[in-house]
Formats: C-alpha cells, sequence, structure tokens
C-alpha cells in the first residue's frame, strides 16, 4: 500500500497551475453522451475519478480519445446496458449517467452511487426530478431500475440546493418534451460550466447560476467544443498552503471570483493576498486571528474547503468555530489533528478549534478525499515527518498533487 511521505516546516515558493474542476469534468463526460455527434472537452484533470468514469464510457460502447487534458467522446455506437454494481459504486459521480442515460435513451439500470463516507449523501431530490419529468424509479435494493415512455418538462422544487439533484434534471430535462422549470436550484460554478456545455450543443438552459433554472427541451444535440473551468476547491488547497507556508506563492489559472469565500476569510485572519485576473499571490503571515466558518452551497464557504482549512485554523490564535452545515460526518480528519497535536474539540455539526498549536508530524489516514487534503496540509506544516495511508482517496481528486507541491519547494514523496 502506497503512503504519502511529508517532511514539514519547508517555505512554499513559486507558481502552482490549478487544473481543471473535477466536480465540473465528473459532470460534463457523463453529459457528453447526450450529443449525437463528438463532444470534445479540454482542460480535463488526470485524476482517478475521471478515470472510473471513462471506463463507464467505454463499457457502454462509446469511443474515447485522450490526449493530455483533452478528451473526444463520441456516443454514437452506446449500447444502453445497464451499469454493473461495481463501477457504478466507484464515485459518486456515476450517477450523471443515470439522468444522461435516460434522457438519450428513456430508459436506465445501474446502482446507488459511491463516493467519500462524509454522510448518508441519499439521491432522492434526483429521483424526484425524473419522477417530475414523467420517469418510473423501480428500486430494489440498491439497484435503480428508471424508465419513461415520454420524458415532459415539468417543475421541479428541491427539498435543498443540490448539486448532484440540480445537474441530474437538466441532463433529462433537456431532452424533454416542452419546458422544466428547477426553483430552489444549486448555484455552483460547475452547475454553470454544464449548462453551457449543453447550451453549446444546442440545448436551451437560462438561469444556472441562480437558484431558478429553465430548460426547454431539444430533439437533438450537435458537435460542440467546451473547457472545463479551474478547479476552485484544489485552488482553494492551494491557497491555504500559502497561508501556512507561502512566500509569494502564485496561484495560477483560477477564477478569483469562485474563491472568493475562502479568500475574504482568510484576509479576515490576516494572510497576504494580491490578487490578479487570473492568479492570486499568498504570504504567509506570523500571528494570525481565529475566526467562524458555516459551510453553505454557493457563495457560501464551501464544505469541500472545511476540512483544508481547519488545518489552517490550528494556527490561529484563540478559538475559532466551524459549523458544517452539508454533510453530517465530515470531521473524520480531526481525530488525526489532534493526534499530530491539534487541540479540537467536536460538539453535533460544530468543531472548536484552540490555537495556535505546534504540530508534530506522525502517522495518519487520509478517511476521504478533503480529510486527505487537509493532511497533506498538516503534514506540510509540521515538525518532522508526516506520513499518510489510503492515499487513493487523495490521488482522486488532486491532480500531479506530488509534483505540484515538489516544484515549490515541498518535501513530499510516494512511498
Ligand atoms: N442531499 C439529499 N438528497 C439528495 C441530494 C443531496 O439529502 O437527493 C443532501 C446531501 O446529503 C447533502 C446535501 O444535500 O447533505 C448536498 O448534497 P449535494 O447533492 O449538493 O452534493 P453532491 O452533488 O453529492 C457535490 C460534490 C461534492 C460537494 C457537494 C457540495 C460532486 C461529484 N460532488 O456532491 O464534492 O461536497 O456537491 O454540495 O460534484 C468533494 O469534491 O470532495 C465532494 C464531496
Amino acid at each position: 500500500m502506497q503512503k504519502l511521505k511529508i517532511e514539514g516546516g519547508y517555505t512554499l515558493t513559486g507558481t502552482i497551475n490549478i487544473s481543471g474542476a473535477k466536480n465540473s469534468a465528473v459532470a460534463l463526460i457523463p453529459a457528453a453522451i447526450l450529443c449525437d455527434e463528438t463532444a470534445t472537452i479540454f482542460n480535463v484533470p488526470n485524476i482517478s475519478d475521471i478515470d472510473a468514469l471513462n471506463e463507464i464510457l467505454t463499457y457502454l460502447g462509446a469511443t474515447v480519445t485522450r490526449d493530455g487534458e483533452t478528451m473526444i467522446i463520441d456516443s454514437s455506437k452506446i449500447i444502453n446496458k445497464e451499469i454493473p454494481q461495481g463501477i457504478s459504486k466507484k464515485l459518486r459521480a456515476s450517477y450523471y449517467f443515470m439522468s444522461a442515460l435516460l434522457g438519450k435513451y428513456k430508459k436506465v439500470e445501474m446502482y446507488f452511487p459511491g463516493g467519500c463516507s462524509i454522510g448518508a449523501r441519499p439521491i432522492d431530490q434526483t429521483l424526484k426530478g425524473f419522477k417530475a419529468l414523467g420517469a418510473t424509479v423501480i428500486e430494489e435494493g440498491d439497484k435503480y431500475t428508471i424508465f419513461a415512455d415520454e420524458l415532459k418538462g415539468g417543475y421541479v422544487y428541491l427539498d435543498m440546493p443540490s448539486v448532484g439533484a440540480t445537474i441530474n434534471t437538466i441532463l433529462v430535462a433537456v431532452k424533454a418534451n416542452g419546458v422544466t422549470i428547477i426553483e430552489n436550484a444549486a448555484k455552483e460554478p460547475e452547475i454553470v460550466n454544464v449548462a453551457t456545455f449543453l447550451n453549446n450543443m444546442g440545448a436551451k438552459i437560462t438561469g444556472a447560476g441562480t437558484s431558478r433554472i429553465r430548460i426547454e427541451g431539444v430533439d437533438t444535440l450537435h458537435r460542440c467544443m467546451h473547457e472545463v473551468i479551474p478547479d476552485r476547491i484544489e485552488a482553494g488547497t492551494y491557497i491555504i498552503a500559502g497561508a501556512l507556508l507561502g512566500d509569494k506563492l502564485k496561484i495560477n489559472n483560477i477564477i478569483p471570483e469562485h474563491v472568493e469565500s475562502l479568500t475574504s476569510k482568510l484576509e479576515e485572519i490576516g494572510v497576504e493576498i494580491e490578487e490578479g485576473n487570473d492568479y492570486l499571490i499568498i504570504t504567509k503571515r506570523d500571528k494570525y486571528k481565529s475566526t467562524k466558518i458555516r459551510t453553505l452551497g454557493y457563495p457560501g464557504f464551501p464544505t469541500d474547503l472545511q476540512q483544508p482549512i481547519t488545518t489552517l485554523l490550528t494556527q490561529c490564535t484563540g478559538l475559532s468555530e466551524i459549523e458544517e452545515t452539508i454533510y453530517e460526518n465530515r470531521f473524520q480528519n480531526v481525530e488525526f489533528l489532534n493526534k499530530m497535536g491539534a487541540d479540537i474539540r467536536i460538539s453535533d455539526d460544530k468543531a472548536f478549534i484552540n490555537g495556535p498549536s505546534k504540530l508534530k508530524g506522525t502517522n495518519v489516514v487520509a478517511t476521504d478525499l478533503r480529510a486527505g487534503a487537509c493532511l497533506v496540509l498538516a503534514g506540510l506544516v509540521a515538525e518532522g515527518i508526516t506520513t499518510i495511508e489510503n492515499v487513493d482517496h487523495i490521488l482522486r481528486g488532486y491532480e500531479q498533487l506530488i509534483q505540484k507541491l515538489t516544484n515549490v519547494g515541498a518535501k513530499i514523496e510516494l512511498v
């Protein structure tokens, strides 16, 4: 089993180029099968979640060409067959095939998706969207058979602004007859990226990025080219690394507006940030103030950066507070931060971080993707050697993590 070994305490300086967004790419790739010709996607990150989606595409009979960060998907020869449990469960985003296949072929058979175990993560809102558009859903244990004689536009009010349910409903609605309205939709930039992709193919979607999305169904979707937006969570992780250890650390190829909830927090606690059109330059300061953070859907503070920023809060003076409002089980990193010397107490959906603490390297475990990112940051700032087990979780979501950190002065390797 591979482990990450990090020797902490090195200053980070130079440039980190941010890759395409995982959570956008993992939706764009299944969405590509709605295209009746070839879809070309640029800036696709080279991470294992993309390989897992590729496996599903190939299994279904699509032709996929990958050249560096460009992916060309030709779905003209797809055979719509059951997606086995083994590959359905490899990642959360496999369920974008549920909607893409339902939209295109009016039938899909697959299993409950996988993903990090950070909470129950039900899919009831996605199913509600499908039903509102005329589909019948048969559940047998973990298996779902979903079909419709005719998909008809409908009105969907989401109980909560779910990213997955918003995208899944869009992917069916683009091929339904008539108009669909999604109310209380999620507003994440990844949703805008997916809607733009579909509009480039000829779909008629307006309002993506707001809480009311209107989709007018179309019969065909034509050839298109599209680019994945920069990964705001990867960017945020390295911005936090800069706050911990940066000496003019440049985080390049980003959309600064997408990380504003993070940067405004960092400025509040005292981090030095210089902003350009598509980059930020971060320099560590010696003393930071404690703060309060509450995770929310975009444009609020992202739950995906909650665990990474906890590492920074261990270095702030005073009592910081984090409230996790999206997932019930996203504090599994805390046990390991405490093992490294942090002083964090959890009470229900809140974590109280008493700082500053001197972190010391030890053996820790990445229980999920962003817990892993949190521990990488802790390893970078800790005294001595940190080894992180279950590295696969981290490499699912961070392209060339070791290379990118090594390039700016970190001592990190796979052992
Ligand atoms: N929810 C339901 N029912 C549903 C859907 C969601 O109760 O049908 C609940 C969830 O349990 C959760 C909340 O609503 O409490 C938000 O879930 P959402 O559907 O927005 O999450 P997701 O689509 O499953 C995506 C990202 C997550 C990210 C969330 C932020 C992908 C593949 N995953 O998940 O990314 O945390 O949005 O809302 O896009 C990560 O990258 O580490 C990650 C977990």
